[in-house]
């Protein structure tokens, strides 16, 4: 629970203070006490007497009351407060029985605009770090974090709270994708996913999504074919968020890979972290993440969002390796291996969005392959494009909120590894290695108008076993702050 005030509340467990990296804080307001003040002064003297390194100290005022003393430094990164919002939290669950704590916001020597932005970026992050999926625990409730009440303190109170709506959209969008992630595969059937993104038109996003049957008038069989082994029913769904209806700006389009699970299909996969393939659906909750913030902030901008929902399973009408699909795009597929799927679910979403909607641009997103794990591991996503501007505006966005992209090169070369003999393409390339990369060739071909696009391959960075910054651990969200920062930046 978050609210604000413009006082320290006498009855909060404790209150956290901003200090400079010369150890100082601002108290011009007055707001503290002269005997708080004294305090804190003799604290400070012994944490730079004693050089301590640690970003956040604590102080025992007395037996009820505990003070934080959260350092920052001088220049620092556009992420810098949102990590120490994260940083915050952790450091708390170390204090059982606090439940309420002030913020000192206005300790902090900075300008008023600024502490604004900052503050409600410690919240954001504190927030996104606070993240849980505990709806399974049903016998084993003792896990579960107390809610800590918070109260940020500031004379530009309202200021705050009115620029912490637009963190808090970004927030939703971030867990709404996290959770659609941790659900469990035999839960999230692609018929169930459509319910919950239908739940979102009350927003205001015009979503419409089509069946089997639609979808094979329309001659989506490239999609249709990984679903054929499932008796789950295969969807396409349309998010459309029409914030800027005035103007005639064309869509921004976002395209996301949703296989409900990634058995391999015939292509079997091997039993050993199969599990984790509840998660191939990932670029596509990045996508629903995204449209749900951008309805949430009533972003200025029109949008599309555009996902291809299916399960990839073996069974006896199962596509079969040596198939030739006739995708959406006229173009023919040679299926030589079953479990690169993504890539046929992504042609024909993204050759039907380039004609449907005739975006300004289109970036997709998708765990799309073992090989960009093995490049760039658990830190970068990988970057394709057709596009030097976009991709430029792509990297410096990934740089402001720490999201870390790394381009990657797209040619001729990797390009021809991905004919086929007897189909205009073929899913997989036999020889030449850079999995990664003939992926992305594979999607460009489904570029059909030379529509700026760019492929964002986050396989490693979707879900991750260990903790960060601003997160538990399990589903990241990753992406979704990068495209609304992107949004936000450069085309609103
Ligand atoms: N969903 C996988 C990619 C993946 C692997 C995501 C590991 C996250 C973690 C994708 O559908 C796949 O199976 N790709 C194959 C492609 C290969 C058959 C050319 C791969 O990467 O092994
Ligand atoms: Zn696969
Ligand atoms: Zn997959």
């Amino acid at each position: 629970m978050l609210s604000f005030a413009r006082g320290l509340n006498r009855d909060s467990e404790a209150f956290v203070v901003f200090i400079t990296e010369k150890y100082d804080y601002k108290d011009k307001n007055s707001i503290l006490s002269k005997d708080l003040v004294k305090k804190i002064d003799s604290f400070l003297k012994i944490l730079k007497a004693k050089n301590i390194r640690e970003e956040i100290n604590s102080l025992d005022i007395s037996e009820k009351k505990k003070c934080f003393v959260i350092k920052v430094k001088d220049k620092y990164e556009d992420y810098y407060f949102t990590e120490i919002g994260g940083k915050f939290f952790t450091y708390l669950k170390n204090f059982k029985n606090i439940s309420s704590v002030d913020i000192y916001a206005d300790s902090l020597n900075e300008h008023k605009d600024n502490l604004v932005k900052l503050f409600s970026e410690f919240i954001f992050g504190f927030n996104l770090k606070s993240y849980a999926f505990d709806k399974y625990k049903i016998l084993s409730k003792n896990k579960i974090d107390k809610k800590i009440n918070f109260k940020i303190i500031t004379l530009y109170k309202n200021k705050i709270e009115s620029a912490y709506r637009y963190y808090n959209a970004i927030k939703e969008g971030v867990f709404f994708a996290r959770d659609l992630v941790s659900e469990p595969p035999n839960i999230l059937s692609p018929e169930v996913y459509v319910q919950k993104i239908k739940k979102l038109a009350k927003l205001g996003l015009n979503i419409k999504a089509y069946n089997e049957k639609e979808l094979k008038k329309l001659g989506l069989n490239a999609l249709l074919g990984v679903g054929q082994g499932s008796s789950n029913e295969t969807y396409l769904v349309t998010i459309e968020w029409n914030g800027n209806k005035q103007s005639k700006q064309k869509p921004l389009a976002f395209v996301g890979k949703g296989v409900c699970f990634d058995t391999g299909g015939i292509s079997l996969k091997p039993a050993k972290f199969m599990e984790e393939m509840k998660y191939d659906m990932a670029g596509s909750a990045v996508v629903v993440g995204l449209l749900k913030t951008l309805a949430l902030r009533k972003a200025n901008i029109n949008a599309v969002g555009v996902v291809g929902l299916v399960e990839n399973m073996p069974g006896s009408n199962a596509q079969r390796p040596g198939d030739i699909v006739k995708s959406y795009s006229g173009k023919t597929i040679e299926i030589l291996n079953t479990d690169a799927e993504g890539r046929l679910v992504l042609a024909d979403a993204l050759s039907f969005t380039e004609k449907k909607y005739k975006p300004k641009f289109i970036i997709d997103l998708a765990t799309l392959t073992g090989a960009i794990i093995i490049s760039l591991g658990e830190e970068y996503a990988g970057l394709f494009s057709n596009n030097d501007e976009l991709s430029k505006n792509i990297f410096k966005s990934s740089e402001s909120v720490n999201e870390k992209v790394w381009r990657l090169p797209l040619h001729k070369n990797y390009d021809k590894l991905m004919n086929s003999n007897i189909a205009d393409v073929q899913n997989i390339n036999y020889v030449g290695g850079a999995g990664a990369i003939t992926a992305a060739q594979f999607l460009q071909r489904f570029i059909l108008n030379n529509t700026p696009w760019a492929h964002l391959d986050i396989a490693g960075m979707a879900f991750q076993k260990k903790a960060a910054n601003l997160n538990p651990g399990g589903a990241t969200g990753f992406g979704v702050r990068l495209l609304n920062h992107l949004i936000k930046k450069y085309y609103e």
